[in-house]
């Protein structure tokens, strides 16, 4: 139940991602416009679905809007849409020069934004969020989740990415089961929520390092979800987006198609291709965290399943790896 002021900070955020999108269709946002249907590819249908809009390189195009709308200077700062100055005195727009990706809730309502620079400017971060609050929690949502629902649904499965630039192009492939955990690292919440309408996620974060060391956290998290996580690597390079973009919807699904991993396939790829498995000491490390990775798994047979694939994978002995797993459990209880 939302609280009165709740509710009238949800219409000024309603009225927000009104105004960028109206700023992004003026002259005003000839700028974004471009970026994104030249740069980034998106069709008018996305940039309309999902309600893009643009935060020209003004300091009080917004504040002044809200102003003239009526809107109390308080719920501006309260959802971090105006900054104050050092002194306190003075206000300015957060979002400048930004595309604007507004962010909703599982209903489809609007409770925060993400706003990217245009330019490669390393002083400046990429993306910018607006202002954590009780609406607005990003370790709890799931970017496009509105819009995916349906399809995860149907396709008992949902395809998991690392930003908004990569829900976007999937969807606008036609992947509509894509959703992205933007940025932050993947929570026990976020595996709940996902819980809700599918039991199997694929993982396809960026093909970097970072990438794959966040899913290698992301799988235990998922398991113990109840999820089942399988794994997509990515060329070197990519992320979903400019695979998508480059390769088109028939070549990414090939790609998925035969690419597949299990999870356990995933690990042992990560750990042989980081040396790990090039020394007994290291490598009895590499088999204590995909023993610790089994123990997540909250159903014994389940476990006692992967524990057997893990034995046979790695020609070791079940009993071996069962005294791991049994330790594990004692540690996870
Ligand atoms: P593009 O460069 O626009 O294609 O973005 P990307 O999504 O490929 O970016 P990246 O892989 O670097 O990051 C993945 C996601 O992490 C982004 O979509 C954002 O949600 C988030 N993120 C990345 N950089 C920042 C940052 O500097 N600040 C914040 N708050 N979030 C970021
Ligand atoms: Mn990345
Ligand atoms: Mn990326
Ligand atoms: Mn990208
Ligand atoms: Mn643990």
């Amino acid at each position: 139940q939302k609280s009165a002021h709740e509710e009238s900070l949800t219409e000024t955020l309603r009225w927000a991602a009104k105004f960028f999108r109206g700023t992004l269709e003026s002259d005003a946002g000839k700028l974004g416009s471009i970026y994104l249907a030249e740069k980034r590819g998106l069709s008018e249908k996305t940039i309309k679905t999902f309600g893009l809009g643009y935060a020209p390189d003004a300091w009080d195009h917004l504040f002044t809007a809200a102003k003239r709308a009526g809107i109390p200077q308080k719920h501006l700062l309260d959802l971090g849409l105006i900054s104050a100055n050092k002194q306190g005195n003075s206000w300015f727009d957060t979002f400048r020069h930004r595309v604007i990706f507004p962010i909703f809730s599982v209903g489809g309502q609007v409770v925060g934004f993400g706003g990217r620079t245009l330019e490669s400017d390393p002083k400046a971060p990429k993306y910018l969020n607006s202002q954590e609050s009780k609406l607005f929690e990003k370790s709890k949502l799931l970017y496009g989740l509105h819009a995916a629902k349906n399809e995860i649904r149907r396709m008992e499965n949902a395809l998991l990415v690392e930003g908004y630039m990569d829900v976007l192009a999937l969807h606008q492939a036609g992947m509509t089961n894509a959703v992205a955990s933007c940025g932050t690292s993947l929570t026990r919440y976020q595996a709940k929520i996902l819980r809700r309408y599918t039991s199997r996620v694929l993982f396809m974060y960026d093909a970097d390092r970072a990438g794959q060391k966040s899913m290698m956290s992301g799988i235990d998290i998922l398991l113990a979800e109840n999820l089942t996580p399988f794994v997509i690597i990515l060329p070197e390079g990519d992320d979903p987006d400019s695979f998508v973009s480059r390769e088109g919807r028939e070549k990414f699904l090939r790609f998925t198609e035969e690419k597949m991993l299990s999870f356990q396939d995933f690990q042992i790829r990560f750990f042989r291709e980081s040396g790990d498995f090039a020394e007994p000491d290291l490598k009895s490390r590499a088999i204590k965290v995909m023993t610790h990775t089994i123990a997540q798994i909250p159903d014994r047979i389940r476990r006692e399943l992967y524990l057997q694939e893990l034995s046979k994978k790695l020609g070791l002995t079940l009993s071996a790896l069962q005294e791991l797993l049994e330790k594990e459990e004692g540690a996870t209880e």
